[in-house]
């Protein structure tokens, strides 16, 4: 008997919109996680709520990571994990060709006729082989001012670590997510669950700070939205910066031009090759990173930075004290007044791509504090052989609002929220679902 297939897809239409009807999806605009700093590390980490029955896993929040990855070597319990099988599409869009083969008991991260693919260790360099999975991820939305419901992707492409590779990572965490320019990255993998824009953004702080993925607005207390962002093209590093990599393959990580960097006003001598990213190897140019706890620049331009630095804060009359490690140069708080923007010292700028897009970086993200009458100059060696000349790192980053917008390839930048009366510290967390 043959079937109609106009009866066959009304019938289906009637099915959808019942089942619409009685219970109407919610889609959520945007998605927050919070961000919270480890004062051991100085790294940050979130909490992905994943598996079930569910658990909160936290994890190391690296910007520029490719994807997300947690230790299934150990306590890796859930009735929902599932492995794609090799050469599905599943595998294809987390980029990774092959099969694996498992020879011990069947388990999350150990299964025959899957993928696999490289989680990475950002902080110690390190990566090693995991089987690629599926499971349920929840996570609270936002209306841009509160977290509201909690919604769920029920099929999260995430990969399988090792206890190993936990090395090195705040303790209590079990893996890493990863914010990257990855197809699933995320951000990525955020957007696509519920169709809002390739959009991401960050606010870190000295203790919780928040993410926000999709659209707008961004709300703190009492009531201050973030708007009017400077922006600059986002740059691709052709090259991967990963631990590991195959040739051809382009970093995740997120690279900005800047094009001259200024203290009080004055640049500073730095060889501008070193500012541009080399094409064949994928050596130089200025990254955003929240692995790094401080900016690290290359030697030439960490030494011409801090002496011109040192300089222009003697002019001021602030006295230099001996250095205290792994910071370049220190100074007593004896002359330094204290303003809104943290200790009046002297302004760095960080020209972008137009001599009128400028990140300015006060008191507040340049020194920090290292005894009651010492303060060092935040920024740190990274080597004659650094591999990206300028990483901009989380204290550089606390209480500014950035955004990645990925659609667009554009860069956003608030510049210090204490110029606009609020910290990344005053997200209301208490929800309103
Ligand atoms: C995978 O296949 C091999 C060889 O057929 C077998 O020895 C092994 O136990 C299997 N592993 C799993 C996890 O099923
Ligand atoms: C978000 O929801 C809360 C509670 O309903 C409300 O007070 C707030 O104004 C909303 N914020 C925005 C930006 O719509
Ligand atoms: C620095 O100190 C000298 C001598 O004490 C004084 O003349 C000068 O005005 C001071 N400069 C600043 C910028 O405070
Ligand atoms: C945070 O949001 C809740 C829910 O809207 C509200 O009741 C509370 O007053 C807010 N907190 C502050 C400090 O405004």
């Amino acid at each position: 008997m043959a079937s109609s297939p106009i009866i066959l897809s009304v019938l289906l239409l009637c099915i959808l919109s019942l089942s619409s009807s009685a219970q109407p999806s919610f889609r959520p605009k945007a998605l927050i996680l919070p961000l919270t700093k480890d004062q051991t590390t100085l790294q940050y980490t979130t909490a992905i709520s994943q598996r079930t029955p569910l658990v909160s896993a936290s994890v190391v929040f690296d910007l520029g990571g490719q994807f997300l990855w947690v230790d299934c070597d150990k306590n890796y319990v859930s009735t929902t994990y599932t492995s794609p099988r090799c050469r599905s599409a599943v595998c294809s869009r987390a980029v990774s060709s092959g099969c694996s083969e498992c020879f011990s008991p069947p388990r999350p991260g150990c299964n025959n006729h899957t993928c696999s693919s490289f989680p990475d260790n950002s902080v110690t360099g390190t990566a090693t082989s995991g089987e690629v999975g599926l499971d349920v991820v929840s996570i609270q939305s936002t209306n841009g001012s509160n977290p509201g419901r909690v919604v769920k992707i029920p099929n999260l492409i995430f990969v399988c670590g090792s206890k190993f590779l936990l090395k090195g990572l705040a303790r209590g965490t079990v893996g890493i997510a990863g914010m990257g320019r990855h197809s699933i990255g995320l951000p990525s993998q955020f957007a696509t669950a519920f169709s809002f824009n390739r959009k991401f953004a960050v606010c870190l702080t000295s203790g919780r700070g928040v993410a926000f993925f999709g659209n707008g607005p961004y709300v703190f207390l009492p009531g201050i939205e973030i708007s009017g962002l400077q922006t600059t093209p986002l740059l691709i590093n052709p090259v991967s910066t990963a631990s590991t990599f195959t040739q051809g393959e382009k970093s995740t990580e997120y690279f900005i031009g800047v094009t001259a960097i200024k203290i009080s006003e004055k640049s500073v001598p730095i060889n501008k090759k070193l500012l541009k990213i080399d094409g064949k190897t994928g050596i130089g140019g200025t990254k955003i990173s929240t692995v790094n706890p401080y900016t690290v620049m290359e030697t030439s331009i960490f030494k011409a930075f801090t002496s011109a630095y040192v300089r222009e804060a003697a002019a001021r009359n602030i006295t230099r004290v001996p250095s205290v490690k792994p910071f370049g140069a220190c100074f007593s708080t004896k002359n330094v007044g204290v303003t809104r923007l943290g200790y009046a010292v002297p302004e760095i700028e960080l020209v972008l791509h137009s001599n009128d897009v400028v990140w300015r970086i006060f008191g507040a993200n340049s020194m920090v504090s290292v005894s009651d009458d010492v303060i060092c100059l935040g920024f740190v060696d990274g080597g004659v052989n650094a591999r990206t000349s300028v990483v901009i790192g989380g204290f550089q980053l606390e209480d500014n609002l950035i955004e990645f917008d990925l659609a667009s390839n554009r860069f956003g930048f608030s510049s210090t929220l204490l110029g606009r009366r609020t910290t990344c510290a005053n997200f209301n967390f208490t929800s309103t679902a």
